[in-house]
C-alpha cells in the first residue's frame, strides 16, 4: 500500500504541471507573524518544499517528511538548506519535544495526530490546513477518509491554545476553489 502511495506520488511529481507549486501556501503567509525566529520545524508530507523554503529562509531549520523521493530530490534541488527524510508516515517515529513549529498541509492521517502532539515542544506551534467534507460538492468522487469532519479538526486539538481556526472555501489556483479547514494551534507549556 505504502509502495503504491509513493509510486503514484512519485509520478504525480514528474508530471510539469504539479511543479508550478513554488509558492507557500497561503494560510503559511497568513500566520507568517506568529513564527518564531529560531527553532526546528518539522514538515509532514512536505512534498515539493515550498512551505518548508519559506520557513528556512526566515532562519528556522527544517526537516521535511515525504514518501515520494522524486518529489524530495525536486526539493532538495531547488532548496539544498531544507533536511529531508525518505519515510512512510504511516510508520514514523521520531524523538518527543523536538519540534518548535510542526507543518500539516494537505495531508490527513489522524493516527499522526498523537505523535505530532510529542514532538512538538512545549508552546510548539502546529499549522495545519486540509480538505473536509464540503469538497464532496465539487468533486463527490473523494475517498471520504481524506476529508475532515465539520469541526473535526478544531475538536482534535481543543487542548491546545486555539490561535486561529477556520473553514471555507479557498482558491488555491487549480481548477476550482478547495473546502478546508485551516488550524493555528499552541501546544501548552505544560
Ligand atoms: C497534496 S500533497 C501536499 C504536499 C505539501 N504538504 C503541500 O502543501 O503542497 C500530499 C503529499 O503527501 C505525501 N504522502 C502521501 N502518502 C504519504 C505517506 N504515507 N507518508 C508520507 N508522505 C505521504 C505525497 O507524496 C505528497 O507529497
Amino acid at each position: 500500500m505504502a509502495r503504491d502511495d509513493a509510486l503514484r506520488w512519485d509520478s504525480r511529481y514528474r508530471e510539469s504541471s504539479l511543479l508550478s507549486l513554488r509558492k507557500p501556501r497561503s494560510f503559511l503567509l497568513e500566520v507568517e507573524e506568529w513564527l518564531p525566529q529560531r527553532g526546528w520545524v518539522l514538515d509532514l508530507a512536505m512534498g515539493l518544499g515550498q512551505n518548508a523554503a519559506f520557513l528556512a529562509e526566515r532562519g528556522l531549520r527544517v526537516v521535511g517528511v515525504d514518501i515520494s523521493l522524486t518529489a524530495l530530490r525536486r526539493a532538495k534541488i531547488l532548496y539544498p538548506q531544507v533536511m529531508t527524510i525518505c519515510a512512510d508516515l504511516e510508520h514514523f517515529s521520531l524523538p518527543e519535544k523536538t519540534f518548535n513549529v510542526v507543518l500539516n498541509f494537505y495531508y490527513l492521517q489522524r493516527s499522526l495526530w498523537e505523535g505530532v502532539r510529542r514532538w512538538l515542544k512545549p508552546g510548539g506551534l502546529l499549522i495545519v490546513e486540509t480538505m473536509t467534507q464540503e469538497m464532496k460538492r465539487v468533486k463527490p468522487e473523494i475517498d471520504e477518509r481524506y476529508l475532515l469532519r465539520p469541526g473535526e479538526l478544531e475538536k482534535s486539538f481543543e487542548d491546545f491554545e486555539i490561535l486561529l481556526y477556520w473553514e471555507g472555501w479557498r482558491d488555491l489556483g487549480g481548477e476550482h476553489p478547495r473546502a478546508v479547514a485551516s488550524l493555528l494551534a499552541r501546544k501548552p507549556e505544560v
